[in-house]
Parts: C-alpha cells; sequence; structure tokens
C-alpha cells in the first residue's frame, strides 16, 4: 500500500476521511531516539495519592526502572495500579512524593519546562484508543504532536518529517504493510500494537502501559508482551507494565512489584515471587 507523500506534501490515507498534510516548520526539533544512559532511571520516591473524596489509593510507594529493564506490577482491581501510573505520568497530582527520570524529579518543574521533561514518559491503556476513522500511520503520528505545539499541530496537522519515523516505529512493531488502513478495521491485537507505535513515535524513555492485554487473545498478548520485553532489552527502554494475569508477568518480567490496597507488598525478581505471595494480593482480607 503507498502511503509515501505526494508532491504536496500530503499524506494520502486511504479509508480514512480527508488527507492529514504536514505542518511544515516552525515547530521544535525532533528529538532523537534516544533512551536513558547507562545508571538513568525512573525512580519513585514516597508517592502517595490521596483523592479530594479522601480515599488513599497509593501511600509511600517506592519503586525504580532502570533503563533496559521491564517490571509488572500485580495486584487486585482498586489496589491502586492505575493511580500510580498516573502519578508518573502527570495525570494524578500526588498528594505527596516525587517522580524522578533521569535524576530530574518532575515535582521542581512546572509549565514549559514540565512538559518537555514529561515528554519521554509514554503510556499505553488497555484500550487503545486509536482515531477508528484516521488511517494507522496518521495515528502513528498523533504520538508526536506533544512535541509540536503549533496552530496547525492543535488542528491535526503532522509535520512532514514526522512521517517516515512513523513508517519507521510502524515497522519495529511489524505492521508497516497497514499503514494505510483505517484504524477501525484493526483487529485488538493489531490495535494495541499501533498504539505502541504511537507511544514509540513519542520518543519514550520510560514505556508505561496500563493492562495493554486485557481484551486480547493468549496469542496476541504474548505478542504485545513479546514486543515490550524487546522495547526493553534491546532499545534499553524502562517498561512498566500493569497485568492481570500472574503468568504472564513471570514470564515477560525482570521484577514484579505486588500492591495491595495502595501498599507495596513485595518488589523482587519475577524467579524469585512465590505463586502463594502473588495469590496473596488478591486474597479480600474482609470475608
Ligand atoms: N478520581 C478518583 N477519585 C476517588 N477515588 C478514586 C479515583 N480514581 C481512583 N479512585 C479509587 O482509588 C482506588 C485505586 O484505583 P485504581 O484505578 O488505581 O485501581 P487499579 O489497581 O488500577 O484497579 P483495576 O485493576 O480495577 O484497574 C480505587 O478504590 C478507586 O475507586
Ligand atoms: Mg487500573
Amino acid at each position: 500500500m503507498n502511503t509515501t507523500l505526494s508532491a504536496s506534501g500530503d499524506l494520502p490515507l486511504n479509508a480514512t476521511a480527508g488527507a492529514f498534510p504536514a505542518a511544515g516548520s516552525g515547530t521544535d526539533a525532533i528529538a532523537p531516539r534516544t533512551t536513558l544512559a547507562p545508571g538513568e532511571k525512573l525512580a519513585v520516591h514516597n508517592l502517595t495519592m490521596r483523592y479530594a473524596n479522601g480515599h488513599t489509593a497509593l501511600r509511600d510507594f517506592n519503586v525504580s526502572v532502570d533503563a533496559g529493564e521491564m517490571v509488572v506490577v500485580l495486584g487486585s482491581n482498586g489496589s491502586g495500579k492505575s493511580t500510580f501510573m498516573k502519578c508518573v505520568v502527570g495525570l494524578n497530582k500526588p498528594t505527596s512524593g516525587s517522580v524522578e527520570v533521569a535524576g530530574r524529579d518532575l515535582a521542581a518543574l512546572a509549565g514549559k519546562a514540565l512538559r518537555r521533561a514529561r515528554l519521554p514518559l509514554a503510556l499505553i491503556s488497555q484500550n487503545a484508543n486509536l482515531v477508528k476513522r484516521r488511517s494507522v500511520l496518521a495515528n502513528v503520528c498523533c504520538g508526536t504532536l506533544g512535541r509540536h505545539r503549533t496552530l496547525a499541530t492543535a488542528i491535526g496537522r503532522v509535520p512532514r518529517e514526522e512521517i517516515e519515523p512513523a513508517r519507521a516505529f510502524l515497522d519495529e512493531v511489524g505492521l508497516l504493510h497497514l499503514a494505510g488502513q483505517r484504524a477501525g478495521t484493526l483487529s485488538g491485537g493489531q490495535a494495541q500494537r499501533v498504539a505502541v507505535a504511537r507511544a514509540l513515535a513519542q520518543r519514550p524513555h520510560v514505556l508505561l502501559a496500563d493492562e495493554p492485554v486485557a481484551s486480547l487473545d493468549p496469542e496476541a498478548a504474548d505478542e504485545v508482551m513479546r514486543l515490550l520485553r524487546r522495547l526493553a532489552s534491546e532499545d534499553g527502554l524502562a517498561v512498566v507494565c500493569v497485568l492481570h494475569q500472574p503468568e504472564l508477568a513471570a514470564r515477560y518480567a525482570d521484577r514484579l512489584v505486588g500492591l495491595r490496597r495502595g501498599r507495596m507488598e513485595f518488589d523482587r525478581p519475577a524467579s524469585q515471587v512465590s505463586s502463594q505471595q502473588i495469590a496473596q494480593l488478591y486474597v479480600d482480607e474482609a470475608s
């Protein structure tokens, strides 16, 4: 399928509503595909999140994830996993504690500096949240928009220099052949891999995935987990993944973190966590 630029700079998007022209100049320079340097990491210190209704969903939570490492967070419904992920990417403002990326405390930053510091943090959710009527490639390009704050990008245009990298990210997740296909036609597994490519277009150093395989069949789930594992091992990303499948966690994670009622129960190499310790996370003390 042809997804190259036309002479006018427009991106032909088969089966989509309209073209997706390049925004042109006037945007930030494209960040190179860098990773955390050796020794750099995501470090979360004493993170506490008390919601406005008074519920404390996370208490004194500490975790660190090195470049190249994959950590899986396990815990029952309501144990605070998504709260933790949202605090890291800035969707939640923690009540106390800090989030450091490569030694920079995000809480100490504000405005443009904070926005820039958060760019290397990408979040993938349970639902791929693709724009269904747009092409796969256009959806991947959307991952670049955080770096380009112009009027053109505000109405959905993408700088033309982002298009070839976006194709490379689609290739990385094995779906370049679907670049021109309408996103709404993808299978769940394909859509989730496109969501990973869109996250990669953000050039993340830290990739957070909140139940990325929840709605996938076992084969598709394995594919997405293999992809996340490879992004850690080969590309040096620090990967944090929330799962409800302990067996997948044991197979792919370097470390397992157990959360129970907002508190850390364990943080150990996956090979050192027993099935009993995992089962204990899901026991309801009230029953
Ligand atoms: N905005 C909010 N206001 C008040 N309470 C909230 C809010 N968001 C989450 N909570 C509560 O915080 C607790 C933790 O929620 P969270 O979404 O982090 O759980 P989770 O571990 O991700 O669960 P699941 O496995 O079901 O996704 C829950 O009791 C939830 O009801
Ligand atoms: Mg959740």
